[in-house]
Order: structure tokens, then C-alpha cells, then sequence
């Protein structure tokens, strides 16, 4: 199988790329990737010469290049996205264009050029808005709470009626917070780790109170590998591992790790439109596709964390900016 994968640069999409490659010896990838924010070409060195592996430096809201390759893949992972929700809130076209147009761009190409490709679109856990109860099956209706998510949820309703509408053979996952190595240092985990490490003050939303669910990015990568296998077209797969906590919680567990005091913890204002919780049920993949979490949090939390400590000269390029404006629609919030 020929797959076209998008946004294989970033930080699930480096993933994906590599275990695709591991896991599926018959899989050839084709990785499109603007080599924008979160793209690191370093992330893929290791794969660069094998013979099943092509890189092609591009932008999904390109019709020409999209139609050149959907027509030569018997399937599409989109996995590309403009994905940082504070700077949805400072440059939400941004979002717009490369999130909704670009998933666009990718059905128009499919329905035109390749009416029998498979696609899968890597949505998120975002697309539902805030869960103050309960968690949130694959019909719970959309009420997205901010720029980054509502592109998102737009692009999800694009994919289902094209479905619909023109029979597109598309399934959408949509996961909870991903966390492992190859995060671009300006998303939480990545972030404290680093400032921790350097013994700066480490920036905490409001009281920190705002409850994630955490999956390691390869139980996330597996889950869409099954997806593409097996997911029924028309159909939406929600991916989460059950390991709720606070940005708190998971700020203590980092420092404990790393042996560095609480002292650092400093409370700023929160982001404007901060969702409370997100929790999904996952039953849906579990029990039809047969996919489960094989990584224990704590080990895996601890292991990525041994991972950013171990490969400073992967994440110094991208420190500046991480240590010096943690809230980017909010600079100053720290000195
Ligand atoms: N990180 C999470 O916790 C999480 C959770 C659930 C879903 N997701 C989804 O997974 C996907 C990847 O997230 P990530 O955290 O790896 O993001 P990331 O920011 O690390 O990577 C995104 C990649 O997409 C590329 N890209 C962006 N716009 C593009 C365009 N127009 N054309 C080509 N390439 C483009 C970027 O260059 C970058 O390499 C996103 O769709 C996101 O919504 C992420």
C-alpha cells in the first residue's frame, strides 16, 4: 500500500512516519510538509534513505501538488495542521486556511483524481469543547471553543459529508493529548521540561486546574495505522487511554522526575476560552477495531522526559522562542 502522509514533519506526524514504516513492511510513505511551525526535518533523519521513504516539501492548500499525488497513493493520513491554540487566538486565518482549506483541498483532490483512496483524518478530542462531565462518544455534536479547534471541527464536517455526498471512502480519528518525544518545545510537556531543566519559572494557566487526558503518541500512531486498516468509511474513531489529570499534576510529576523544586511553579493569567476538561470514551475503536493503550503513563511520561534530558541538540534551535515567549497572545506574562 501507498500512502500519502501530511504534516509527516511534526511531532505525531514523525511518528506516524516511523512506525507506518516499522510496522507495516509493505507500506511506502510519501511525507508532504510545508516545513512550517512544528516541522523539524531532524525528526526524520533516520528514515531519510530508506528506499520505502520520500519526502516532498509542500503545502496541502497546493491543488496542483495535491492532485498530483493523491493520484499516484492508495491512501491519505492527514495528519498536517497548523496546531498551537494560543496562536490560534492571535492569527486565527492562519487556521483557517491550513486546517479547513487544506482538508479541503485534499477531498477535492480525491473526489476528482482518486474516487477509491482511502483517507483518514487526524482530527481531535478538541472538536467537542469542554466536558464538565462524563466523557464525550464519537455523537456527541461539536462545540469547538477557540480558533484552533473550530477549524478543526469545520474540516471533520467537510470529511463527513463528502462522505455522504460523494461517497469518499473517509474516516475521522480524533484523539486526546498526545505527549513522547519530537514535541515542539512550545506545548506543555515539552516546554517544562525544558525551562525546568534551565531553572526557569515554569508559566501554569490559571490555578492549573484544567483537567487533559494524556495518550503516549505511539499508542495514538497505532490507533490510526488500525484506522486506515480497518475504519469504516463515513465513520469517526475516538482515541484515549484514560489517564486524566491536571497541567498541575502533570507539572509536579515532570519535577519529581527530573529532581527540581516547586519553587519554580508560577500562576499567570489564564487563556482566554480554556476548556476545563477534555475526556473521550474509546470504547467505539476498542471494541471494532480491537486497539487498546499498550503504555503505562507514568513509564512513559518518565521516559520522555529522559528523552528531552538526553537530546538538548534536538530541541536548543527551537529553546529561544519556547523559553522566551511561553504565551505567545499574551507576551510578558513572565520576565
Ligand atoms: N498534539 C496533540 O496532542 C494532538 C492531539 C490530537 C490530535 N492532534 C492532531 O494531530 C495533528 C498533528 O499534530 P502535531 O501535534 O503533530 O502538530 P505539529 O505542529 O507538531 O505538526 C504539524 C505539521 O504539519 C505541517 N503543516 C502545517 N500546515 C501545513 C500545510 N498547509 N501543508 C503541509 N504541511 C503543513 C507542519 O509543517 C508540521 O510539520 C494535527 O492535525 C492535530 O490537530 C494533535
Amino acid at each position: 500500500m501507498k500512502v500519502l502522509v501530511t504534516g509527516g514533519l511534526g511531532f505525531i506526524g514523525s511518528n506516524f512516519c516511523r512506525y507506518m514504516l516499522a510496522a507495516y513492511p509493505e507500506c511506502e510513505l510519501i511525507n508532504v510538509d510545508k516545513v512550517g511551525i512544528g516541522a523539524n526535518p531532524a525528526n526524520l533523519q533516520m528514515i531519510e534513505n530508506n528506499k520505502r521513504y520520500t519526502f516532498i516539501k509542500g503545502d496541502i492548500c497546493n491543488p496542483q501538488l495535491i492532485n498530483r499525488l493523491v493520484h499516484q497513493v492508495d491512501a491519505v493520513v492527514n495528519i498536517a495542521a497548523e496546531t498551537h491554540v494560543d496562536r490560534s487566538i492571535t492569527d486565527p486565518n492562519v487556521f483557517l486556511q491550513n486546517n479547513t482549506v487544506g482538508t479541503f483541498t485534499i477531498l477535492e483532490a480525491i473526489k476528482r483524481h482518486n474516487h477509491k483512496a482511502r483517507f483518514v483524518q487526524v482530527s481531535t478530542d478538541e472538536v467537542y469543547g469542554e466536558a464538565l462531565e462524563g466523557s464525550f462518544t464519537e455523537n456527541t455534536p461539536p462545540k469547538p471553543s477557540n480558533p484552533y479547534s473550530a477549524s478543526k471541527a469545520a474540516a471533520d464536517m467537510f470529511v463527513l459529508s463528502y462522505c455522504k455526498t460523494y461517497g469518499l471512502k473517509a474516516s475521522i480519528t480524533r484523539c486526546t493529548n498526545n505527549f513522547g518525544p519530537y514535541q515542539l518545545p512550545e506545548k506543555l510537556i515539552p516546554k517544562i521540561i525544558i525551562r525546568a531543566l534551565r531553572d526557569l519559572k515554569l508559566p501554569i494557566y490559571g490555578k492549573g486546574t484544567n483537567i487533559r487526558d494524556w495518550i503516549h503518541v505511539t499508542d495514538h500512531c497505532k490507533a490510526v495505522g488500525m484506522v486506515l486498516e480497518k475504519g469504516k468509511p463515513g465513520e469517526i474513531y475516538n482515541i484515549s487511554a484514560g489517564n486524566e489529570a491536571t497541567n498541575l499534576e502533570i507539572v509536579k510529576k515532570i519535577l519529581t522526575s527530573i529532581k527540581k523544586p516547586e519553587s519554580l511553579l508560577t500562576f499567570v493569567d489564564d487563556r482566554p476560552g480554556h476548556d476545563v476538561r477534555y475526556s473521550l470514551d474509546s470504547k467505539k475503536i476498542r471494541d471494532e477495531l480491537g486497539w487498546k493503550p499498550t503504555e503505562i503513563f507514568e513509564d512513559a511520561l518518565n521516559s520522555t522526559v529522559e528523552w528531552y534530558v538526553g537530546n538538548e541538540p534536538w530541541w536548543t534551535p527551537f529553546a529561544t522562542d519556547a523559553i522566551l515567549h511561553p504565551t505567545p497572545w499574551k507576551r510578558g506574562n513572565l520576565n
